[in-house]
């Protein structure tokens, strides 16, 4: 059964996206979604840091014929964004991780599945196809890392995306507020909640509930040579404050493919991404989840892809809601820019379809602005269509 009277067509940006999916979900899901951490300083940074790039673009250039593919480690992409990983993703559609990855292969742009999915990794590289990658929370026990990175490797993902800004938990005030727990617990306050949402209660909760059981992370009760070596996602992450470059270098014998860091935001830690052999690095602050206060992305990219950028690939996420800020960060160096939130949206409001929809939007976004700057293709972009301010101007 699918109730479904939200019409997606008249989502004209991803602000509406997020309007309807506010709407459509229960406080304990939309507050998980949408906020960061503490006071959300870091959150709202990585909107205003947008506002303080201006573009200067050239006139009466012929941009009739325009592309916005990119190449990244052999592939080519038809827009230069992709998916980024989001944990407990199910609470917003039905099989959000399938629906996610789907919609990604259909706008040719790459998905990263997050470990702390709802459907096992296998599943979603068996059901969707595209270029997909696998996020890792690393464990510090060898034996339960190497459990589920062999899984990914197995599965057949292009890359593995390790998580490195979580040595703890953010500090997520709204979460134990709200009684956030995976598995899903139900308590008064969030069953009235629910039934209060019941497009979410029966496209989502019960459909999920029916389908297999209370939501829970399906990758983490990895099991190896026939012993359970973490039974949940708190069980798999323990003593991942031990977590260093050691194993960074272990998983970099392990794992035979594309290698990236996730949540690298200094010049320093990139360097030695490059000497550990990581082939990419996601420049990120979590999207404002993890350290309230930490600098947004965009302002250390061009340092980064000053020390870094001909040595590896250069992703960069965090607060990317419009195409004119895809565009800012490809302008300053960044190889793929990813959105998180922006997808999510897409898919509380309207499944897969509404994942299509927020990427239908940013790519026509990006092409407007292209063309609007009169470039006519990514790699043309330069730091000369842009206006900086000081700081961002003397690490150009
Ligand atoms: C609901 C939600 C869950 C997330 N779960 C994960 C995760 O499991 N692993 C991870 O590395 N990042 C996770 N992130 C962070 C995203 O990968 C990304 O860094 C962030 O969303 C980018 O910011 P944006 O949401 O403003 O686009 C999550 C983000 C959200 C919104």
């Amino acid at each position: 059964m699918s109730i479904q009277i939200v019409n997606l067509a008249n989502a004209f940006n991803i602000e509406d996206l997020r309007c309807i999916a506010e709407w459509r979900l229960p406080r304990i899901a939309y507050d998980f979604l949408e906020r960061g951490v503490e006071d959300d300083v870091t959150l709202a940074a990585n909107r205003t840091v947008f506002e303080r790039i201006h573009f200067k673009p050239s006139t009466l250039v012929d941009v009739s014929s325009r592309s916005r593919q990119v190449t990244l480690f052999g592939r080519t992409f038809t827009s230069p964004f992709g998916i980024a990983p989001t944990g407990a993703a199910g609470l917003y559609c039905f099989e959000a991780d399938i629906a996610l990855a789907r919609a990604a292969e259909a706008a040719g742009v790459p998905f990263v599945l997050s470990t702390a999915s709802f459907v096992a990794l296998e599943r979603v590289a068996r059901e969707a196809g595209g270029t997909q990658w696998f996020q890792l929370y690393m464990s510090k026990d060898r034996e339960a890392a190497r459990g589920l990175v062999a899984r990914a490797r197995d599965a057949g993902y292009e890359a593995l995306v390790v998580t490195t800004d979580i040595p703890v938990a953010g500090n997520r005030e709204y979460n134990r507020r709200n009684g956030f727990e995976i598995p899903f617990r139900l308590n008064l306050g969030n069953m009235i909640d629910g039934a209060l949402h019941p497009h979410w209660l029966v496209n989502v909760f019960l459909r999920t509930l029916l389908d297999s059981g209370v939501p829970r992370f399906q990758n983490v009760d990895t099991n190896v040579g026939g012993r359970i070596v973490a039974k949940n996602l708190s069980e798999f992450r323990a003593r991942r404050d031990a977590l260093d470059w050691s194993d960074i270098a272990w998983l970099r014998e392990f794992w035979p493919r594309k290698l990236l860091l996730k949540g690298v935001l200094t010049a320093e830690d990139a360097l030695l991404a490059a000497q550990y052999g990581a082939d990419g690095i996601f420049v990120s602050n979590h999207g404002g989840r993890q350290l309230d206060g930490a600098v947004s992305p965009v302002e250390v990219l061009p340092e980064i892809v000053a020390a870094v950028g001909d040595r590896l690939a250069i992703m960069v996420d965090s607060g990317f809601r419009r195409g004119s800020d895809i565009v800012k960060a490809l302008a300053l160096g960044a190889d793929m820019v990813f959105v998180g939130r922006a997808a999510l949206y897409g898919a509380a409001a309207g499944g897969e379809a509404g994942v299509r929809r927020a990427l239908e939007i940013l790519a026509s976004e990006v092409d407007r602005v292209m063309a609007l700057i009169g470039c006519t293709d990514i790699p043309s972009l330069t730091p000369e269509y842009l206006v900086l301010p000081e700081p961002l101007r003397r690490a150009v």
